[in-house]
């Protein structure tokens, strides 16, 4: 296994490898790796020759007061971990390779982030779409594995492989779960036990929704008004947002019916976790 952390390097391998007709798969990730990312990186392994996986806290993501100075960090549990899966690349590009000190072209997308997390986090997906564009130009993988824990996310990544003619093929991958259903989440290790426990109103939610939908409501603010009783309930919780829209364009809904994504975002005492599930209605 190689770790590099320069541009030019990473590129130098990944041409010999593509001399070679390797293909190429990629995961992205801001590190402090759980079952989650590892789950990516196993698909990625058993449909690649030659794995990447991408390290990197990336600071045009987080909003002004967010949590990129504290945000976990752990190479070297990562790289353990990394070794074990059998990844061949770990890429943990510098600063000053990422952001020179004139960095001025961003790559924003304008549809489809503009509810829920992109509304919530203003610039956020901005910053995502960049540094996955020079992540991109740097590793030219032929595969690269996502997450539905980060629903929008997937969907604006399809976007951007489609409308900017990356020959990329996609995968989205279902979420891990711990055992009491919590969204596997490097944030989650910010959460002192009791706030551990009041996070299973997240999913509790969720199944809430689902079920009143399953059921036959059809009527939006009913369902999410329900929902909102749930997380309320904990003292420690504060909603960014509760919304079921379209899954497929991610805009809003006159009525529940066809493929609809019912998604959170829930601050537990300051920490931010979001959560989804998407289902088919008739
Ligand atoms: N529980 C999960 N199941 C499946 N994929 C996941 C899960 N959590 C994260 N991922 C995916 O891993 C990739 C890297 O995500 P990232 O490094 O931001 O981890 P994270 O756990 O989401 O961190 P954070 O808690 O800070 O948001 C993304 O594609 C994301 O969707
Ligand atoms: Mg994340």
């Amino acid at each position: 296994m190689i770790i590099t952390n320069n541009v030019k390097k990473t590129k130098r391998i990944l041409n010999v490898q593509k001399l070679d007709n390797k293909v190429i798969g990629f995961v992205p990730t801001m590190g402090l790796l759980h079952e989650g990312h590892l789950s990516l990186v196993r698909q990625a392994k058993a449909k690649s020759d030659f794995v990447v996986i991408s390290i990197f806290v990336n600071p045009i993501q987080f909003g002004r007061g967010e949590d990129y100075g504290s945000y976990p960090r752990d190479i070297k549990a990562d790289s353990k971990l990394l070794m074990e899966e059998g990844v061949d690349l770990i890429f943990c590009p510098n600063q000053k390779d990422m952001y020179p000190s004139d960095f001025s072209v961003f790559v924003d997308e304008t549809e489809l982030s503009q509810s829920l997390c992109g509304k919530s986090r203003p610039g956020h997906f901005r910053g995502v779409c960049t540094v996955l564009v020079k992540l991109f130009n740097v590793i030219v993988p032929d595969k690269v594995y996502f997450g539905q824990k980060d629903y929008q996310q997937a969907l604006i990544v399809k976007r951007l492989i489609n409308n900017l003619n990356y020959d990329i093929k996609m995968y989205v991958l279902p979420t891990i779960r711990e055992n009491d259903k919590l969204a596997m989440s490097t944030r989650n290790n910010y959460l002192n036990d009791n706030e551990r426990k009041d996070s299973r109103c997240i999913y509790e939610a969720l199944s809430l929704g689902k079920e009143l939908i399953k059921q036959g409501e059809t009527r939006v603010f009913v369902v999410v008004d329900k929902m909102k009783n749930v997380i309320m309930k904990k003292r420690s919780t504060k909603i960014a947002y509760i919304e079921i829209l379209d899954a497929v364009n991610l805009k809003s809904l006159k009525k529940i019916k066809g493929k609809i994504l019912i998604a959170l975002a829930v601050y537990i005492n300051g920490t931010r976790l979001i959560d989804n599930i998407a289902i088919s209605v008739k």
